[in-house]
């Protein structure tokens, strides 16, 4: 009898439960067509844990409930980061796995990161290479100390594979495609039949903008966050309405720091959006302006022109692509760059679908990475069954 491969997939944010969907669903038609049967048990943090940052993606992916949910939500980076990795590792003494998979830049993926290879259990990292360059930023931390100390990083792109093999990585990197563009091909057929956002807030197709803003580099700093805010407003008196769906942690400095702010009329803050909404949002948006990296990326994918309100990004394609404009924080810049699109796109919309493709694969990254993710356990699983 074969036993079946015993692969733990660990997730606590947003963005991380939008790139596990596309990997279990080629496991499971890896499975039913003849592969062998994987055992793919799901590890949820709680870092993010309500319903409108959790829920709605395990409903709208079609993902199975966490076999864990370890419950650790908020708190500092230090203490989130300390109780992740004591249950992350009483998750993994429960059943020793084959492999942990890890996804992306959180405090979920620095904590079962490093967990695991105390464990001596090999980890996946999905989404591996991709590099900011400032330290500052709490996910580069991530992202380079998960890269270092993985087995086997599966790495979204050329650039990201250049960045590993800087850093002297590249035997362990293996180039897959970004599983955020199979996530945004295969959901926006979803999103156009099952999401009615658009006409819950009455939006007319490109007439208005979308924004987000939940890094820490924005809301932790007063003065940052003072400057996109008036910036918005502004952009909503002369250029555009603006939909604003709040991150907790955004409406969080907004209510605690900004108590006298008040919104234009015309920039609406709503609750979190789920995935589907949000695709249908910025699929029909004439712009977006956002310091979220998924974002700038489904923009891209979505043809909706981008304004990045950062210094720096780690998804260089979508620059080097045209289909995002770096304009960081202060409102001039941010004003140049709504203008530099309404001449570039005035219809508010633009066709990037063959950038994104060269840079992005061709929408079986997950497949890519359930490949390499088996072959790298091969191997292991031979060694183990000649010692029986
Ligand atoms: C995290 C990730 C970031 C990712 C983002 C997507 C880190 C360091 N950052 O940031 O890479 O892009 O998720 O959203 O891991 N909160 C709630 N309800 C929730 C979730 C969070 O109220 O469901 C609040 C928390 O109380 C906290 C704030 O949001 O004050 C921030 O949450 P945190 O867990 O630090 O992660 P994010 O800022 O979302």
């Amino acid at each position: 009898m074969t036993t079946a491969i015993k692969l733990v997939s660990i997730v606590g944010a947003r963005p991380q439960f939008i790139k596990i969907a596309p990997l279990l669903r080629s496991f499971e038609h890896f499975t039913r067509r003849g592969g062998p049967p994987i055992d793919h048990i799901i590890v949820h943090t709680g870092q993010h844990y309500d319903a409108g940052m959790s829920d709605v993606f395990f409903d709208e992916l079609a993902i199975p409930p966490a076999t864990f949910n370890l419950g650790v939500g908020s708190g500092s980076h230090g203490s989130q980061t300390d109780q992740m990795l004591a249950r992350i590792e009483g998750a993994l003494l429960n059943g020793r796995p084959d492999i942990v998979v890890t996804y992306g830049d959180t405090n979920s993926t620095l904590a079962a990161t490093l967990s695991a290879a105390k464990l001596h259990i090999p980890v996946a990292h999905v989404e591996a290479g991709l590099r900011s360059f400032n330290r500052r930023m709490p996910e580069e931390i991530n992202r380079v100390v998960a890269d270092h100390v993985s087995d086997l990083l599966l790495a979204p792109t050329p650039t990201a594979i250049a960045n590993l093999e800087k850093e002297g990585l590249a035997e362990r990197a293996v180039l897959t495609g970004d599983i955020m563009y199979d996530a945004v091909l295969f959901n926006r057929r979803l999103a156009a039949q099952r999401s009615s956002i658009l006409d819950r807030l009455a939006l007319e197709p490109r007439r208005y903008g979308v924004v987000t803003i939940h890094r820490a580099e924005n809301t932790d700093d007063e003065k940052r966050l003072r400057k996109v805010l008036s910036a918005l407003n502004e952009i909503a008196a002369t250029a555009a309405r603006l939909v604003f769906p709040l991150h907790p942690r955004t409406a969080k400095v907004l209510q605690s720091r900004f108590p006298a702010w008040s919104p234009h009329p015309r920039l609406q803050l709503i609750p979190p959006a789920g995935y589907l909404d949000t695709l249908s949002l910025v699929g029909h948006a004439r712009m977006l302006l956002t310091d979220s990296g998924g974002l700038q990326k489904e923009a891209f994918f979505l043809g909706c022109p981008c304004i990045t309100l950062r210094e720096e990004t780690e998804w260089v394609e979508t620059l080097q692509g045209g289909g995002n404009i770096l304009a960081g924080i202060e409102p001039e810049a941010i004003r140049a760059a709504v203008s530099a699109w309404e001449a570039r796109a005035p219809a508010g919309q633009a066709d990037f679908s063959a950038a994104a493709a060269a840079a992005f694969g061709d929408g079986h990254a997950a497949d890519r990475i359930r490949d390499a993710v088996l072959a790298f356990i091969a191997p292991r699983e031979r060694a183990s069954h000649a010692l029986l």
